[in-house]
């Protein structure tokens, strides 16, 4: 789809938003208050920016965010489907909201979308098995929340529009941000990797870029709106542009992003190994602004299996990549994502897991158990690893990487480094919680007024994973 074709699509979706306005005033009119919704978002970033973009369409169309999901008229379970056990936690969720319809709340509307949704099977199961869900779609129409609604007041049947793929990126939605200080801004949607046990490709669609000049113009906007940090999106930033005429690279983007006044931070996600260049080592190393954290995903450290994973790249590699990481960007923090149990992994191959997280240290590793995903390659792979001997082997990686990161992230303890206020902290409303940027959470005593700041922190207690901080005045400042 062309730059023209994809305004009409904006306008067309514009006038949905319009004619479910007006619907909603005149509900409003009559029952005195604005109609709710409540948004659950399961999975990964790319997921918490899709639901900023309904959050966005349903605040223009006259919704208002509603305090339980157990009291809101509408409420959008938006899914992700990555490990079998994301899918089982949907089902448990509708089957509750049903409880509620019934009890206490006839009038709720229920819309399901994202990845899972991607799925025809789990369409179906929706359909058979939870037919009062209002509405189903996938990852690459919610731009299209409006017009599904305004079918929904029409159509007296489940409302399921998924597309397969889409080489379509529609710009310039309204969203709403969760947070006033930060943004996620995609770069790249879908996936071209086909790691074997993944399912990713196949419900995210394949990889596109989007044009260097809309991502930041974007930026440069939310820089004015007052966002400091920006977290660049996409399943495997490192071939961000490849595919763009004229083509871009992912070092130049960050650079361009570097010259915008008043974005402070830049963190990305997701990095693949195999395409990790020279070159963006050189930018991270001379940038100001990009994060000292690079989220770097091992998932084995097995040459066996990561050939069976379709990785393309070797455990010699993976450690020269952080080995240079670590030299080249001193107090970078380096974390990644490590699958346990993929099938025909030896207790020999899961101690090559084990020795790269020895050797690299990382200050914290997600640890997952494989999960066999129906339509990939590994799904089909014989020799599955029996259930004690994963859980066994899942426990002695998860004790190791507790207990380095415990270590690693202490290491900063006496220190003064910036910190960007996020939140009032949750246990103790005297404090606030910030990150620095390797992204280690610090809380402090101090109030609401720090949050979206950066501000001096000395880190006066490392508790593990977290530091207690305490705010240093500058000089001459009252107080
Ligand atoms: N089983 C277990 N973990 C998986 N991941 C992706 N697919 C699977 C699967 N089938 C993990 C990978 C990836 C992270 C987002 O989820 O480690 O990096
Ligand atoms: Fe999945 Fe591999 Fe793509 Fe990551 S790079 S989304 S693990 S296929």
């Amino acid at each position: 789809m062309g730059r023209e074709e994809s305004r009409a699509e904006r306008l067309r979706q514009q006038y949905y938003i319009e004619r479910m306005r007006d619907a909603v005033l005149e509900e409003t009119a009559e029952t005195g208050r604005a109609p709710t919704y409540y948004i659950e978002t399961l999975g990964c970033q790319m997921n918490a920016k899709d639901s900023e973009k309904l959050a966005g369409i349903l605040d223009e169309i006259g919704y208002v965010p509603a305090s339980l999901e157990d009291t809101a008229d509408f409420v959008l379970y938006n899914t992700c489907t990555v490990r079998e056990n994301a899918n089982l936690k949907v089902y448990g969720h509708l089957g509750h909201l049903n409880s509620v319809r019934k009890k206490s709340n006839p009038g709720m509307k229920i819309a399901v979308c994202g990845c899972m949704m991607q799925e025809p099977d789990e369409v179906q199961t929706v359909r058979e098995k939870y037919p009062f869900v209002n509405i189903v779609f996938g990852t690459h129409n919610i731009f299209k929340l409006a017009e599904l609604m305004y079918r929904m007041r029409t159509e007296d049947r489940m409302v399921i529009d998924v597309w397969e793929g889409t080489d379509e990126i529609i710009e310039d939605l309204p969203a709403i941000r969760k947070y006033p200080f930060k943004s996620g801004v995609n770069i790249m949607y879908g996936c071209n990797n086909f790691c074997s046990y993944c399912i990713v490709p196949y419900v995210r669609g394949r990889e596109r870029s989007r044009d260097r000049a809309d991502i930041l113009s974007e930026i440069r906007a939310l820089a004015e709106d007052g966002v400091v940090e920006v977290m660049l999106l996409g399943q495997n930033v490192n071939s961000y542009g490849k595919t763009l005429d004229p083509p871009v690279s992912f070092p130049e983007l960050l650079r361009d992003i570097e010259q915008i006044d008043g974005i402070e931070r830049i963190r990305f996600m997701t990095s693949h190994p195999k395409d990790l260049s020279p070159e963006l080592i050189d930018v991270l190393a001379s940038s100001r602004k990009i994060c000292n954290h690079f989220h770097l995903p091992l998932q084995s450290g097995s040459d066996r299996i990561l050939k069976a994973m379709n990785r393309h790249y070797t455990k010699e590699k993976y450690l020269q990549i952080a080995g240079e990481l670590r030299a080249r960007v001193p107090g970078i923090a380096v974390t990644t994502d490590i699958i346990v149990g993929f099938p025909g992994e030896t207790e020999e191959d899961f101690l090559e897991t084990m020795d790269v997280v020895e050797r690299v240290r990382f200050e914290s590793a997600f640890t997952f158990i494989y999960s066999p995903r129906t339509g990939t390659p590994a799904a089909k792979m014989e020799n599955p690893v029996p259930e004690e001997v994963v859980k066994d082997r899942f426990n002695r990686l998860l004790a190791r990487v507790q207990q380095i990161g415990q270590e690693e992230s202490g290491r900063d303890e006496g220190r003064v480094l910036p910190v960007l206020v996020e939140t009032v902290n949750h246990q103790d409303s005297r404090m606030v919680t910030g990150r620095l940027t390797n992204n280690t959470v610090v809380h402090l005593y101090g109030d609401a007024s720090l949050i979206g700041k950066i501000v001096p922190v000395r880190l006066r207690e490392s508790k593990g994973f977290y530091y207690i901080g305490e705010l240093c005045r500058r000089e001459g400042q009252a107080g």
